[in-house]
């Protein structure tokens, strides 16, 4: 100790342009000041969805709860939020379990789950990584991140996202509500490092320009502000599932982790190293890191906690049996469903009634999105007309131009958002219309106050929409 040493980690950023982490050893190393302060791990896995297509996410989330259980993190310091309407939905061919690869192990098995069903909202989130135990008290069981100046906080979420939003089944987490959680937890000295995995489309945008890089907290994302992420193990993989079993991002960092049998490996591996082994191996998305790289020269250990194979667990073995499977039938978040039910179409297993019932289902997807896009585009249309100068910085409807968020476009992008809501169809119940949100990003960049006229135009086109009360689109 005392030596400088410098490594110098690439990470390579989109297109040519590489950025240089320089590694400097502390003098003390993070755990050892941990063990000496006792401080504490803390971990919240948060899947956001519902529904069988949505599975993987479910699935990622209670992988990761196995592997932070086998790492010794005790069920106490770890809160889980999912729906919980997978195992026993209907459509599992293996009622009571689910899995996470295929022929994997069931993942299902021993998952505590916090909070469930409606309980699963973004309110109840922020109140939970904020510690607001008082406002949780009567809601699942109650547990939140009870978090001290030397405790380490592990946030893994998976589900939809779009700009500036990640999504719940019935609200949305905005980035700027994010961002004010986090600035709680570091102005009561409730963690000393945050380190965030989430997986959803466009997930870069929930931080690029809006973390801080000096307040311990590092985001790493399955995908850059302007793409989709990826579902995986999907098509023929997932076999009588007919859904996506993982998210490719998921299934990468967390195969990896249990592809490391002995424990030297586990305990030593940085967050950075992990974070660069998972950008080599994801190929659809651009796995992406921003906040406090300071965060990232610590072991994903520090967070996660590894498995001790000393005599105490001699049985250990690894969550998964790893074969390194192909991850060769991924597919955009945003096309799993309608490729699943060609996928089941295609096949010859379904009696004529099935196959009239899906079919049908199938139609009435795309004539709903037909109809969702014909009142955004409208209501766009509208807005650029009676504001014309605007068009050339926020682009075409279907081609939004890519602007940077900024914190104080949300108050007029929520507005406009919630007015979408309530006059025209719920834009959390239809995974479909995230897609679509970005230009209205763009409209609140270009004008933070541009929600009032928009709201106006949002009511005069949805009066038809409304009746129609969509839901459930993919
Ligand atoms: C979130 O859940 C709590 C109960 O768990 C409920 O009181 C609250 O209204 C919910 N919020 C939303 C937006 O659904
Ligand atoms: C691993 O287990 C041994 C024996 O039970 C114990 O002495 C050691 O502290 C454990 N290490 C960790 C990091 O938990």
């Amino acid at each position: 100790m005392g030596v400088f040493s410098f490594v110098s980690l690439t990470l390579f950023a989109i297109g040519s342009a590489a950025i240089h982490v320089p590694y400097r050893k502390p003098w003390i190393d993070s755990e050892t000041v941990n063990s000496f302060f006792g401080g504490k791990k803390w971990v919240v896995l948060v899947a956001g969805s519902d529904g069988w297509n949505n599975y993987r996410h479910q699935a990622d989330i209670c992988h990761a709860y196995q592997i932070i259980r086998e790492n010794g993190i005790p069920k106490e310091n770890i809160i889980t939020m999912m729906v919980d309407d997978i195992a026993n939905n209907p459509r599992n061919p293996t009622p009571g379990m689910i899995i996470n690869q295929p022929n994997g192990k069931d993942v299902y098995k021993g998952v505590v789950i916090d909070y469930k069903g409606m309980d699963v909202n973004s309110t109840n989130f922020l109140k939970i990584i904020t510690g607001d135990k008082k406002a949780m008290q009567s809601i699942g069981t109650g547990k939140v991140i009870e978090g001290g100046p030397h405790d380490k906080v592990f946030i893994n979420f998976v589900d939809h996202g779009t700009t500036g939003i990640l999504g719940f089944p019935d609200d949305l987490l905005y980035a700027d509500e994010l961002n004010d959680a986090l600035k709680t937890m570091h102005a009561s000295a409730r963690y000393r490092m945050v380190l965030m995995y989430i997986e959803a489309c466009k997930a870069g945008s929930m931080f690029d320009g809006i973390l801080r890089d000096n307040t311990g907290v590092l985001a790493v994302t399955a995908s850059g502000p302007r793409e989709n992420s990826f579902g995986c193990y999907c098509r023929s993989q997932s076999g009588p599932y007919k859904t996506c079993l993982g998210d490719f991002f998921s299934v990468t960092w967390m195969e990896n982790w249990d592809a490391l049998v002995s424990e030297s490996p586990k305990k030593k591996r940085t967050v950075f190293y992990d974070f660069n082994e998972a950008r080599t191996s994801v190929t659809e998305s651009n796995v992406m890191v921003y906040g406090d790289f300071r965060t990232g020269h610590e072991t994903l250990s520090s967070f996660i906690g590894y498995k001790n194979r000393s005599k105490k667990h001699p049985s250990a073995e690894p969550v998964m049996t790893v074969t390194n499977k192909p991850k060769n039938t991924v597919m955009s978040s945003r096309t799993v469903y309608e490729n699943s039910v060609q996928q089941e179409l295609a096949g010859n297993e379904l009696s004529v009634s099935e196959r009239h019932h899906l079919s049908t289902e199938l139609h009435l997807n795309n004539e709903m999105r037909l109809i969702i896009d014909k009142a955004l585009r409208t209501i766009y249309s509208k807005v650029v007309k009676a504001r014309p100068e605007i068009i050339s910085k926020v682009g075409d409807f279907y081609e939004p131009n890519h602007l940077e968020l900024s914190l104080d476009m949300f108050p007029c992008y929520k507005s406009i958002l919630n007015k979408i809501t309530e006059s025209c169809f719920s834009l959390p119940r239809n995974p479909y219309a995230l897609d679509r949100l970005t230009i209205f990003a763009n409209f609140c960049v270009v004008d933070k106050h541009i929600h009032q006229l928009v709201e106006k135009l949002v009511s005069a086109s949805c009066s038809n929409v409304h009746k129609l009360n969509i839901k459930n689109v993919y």
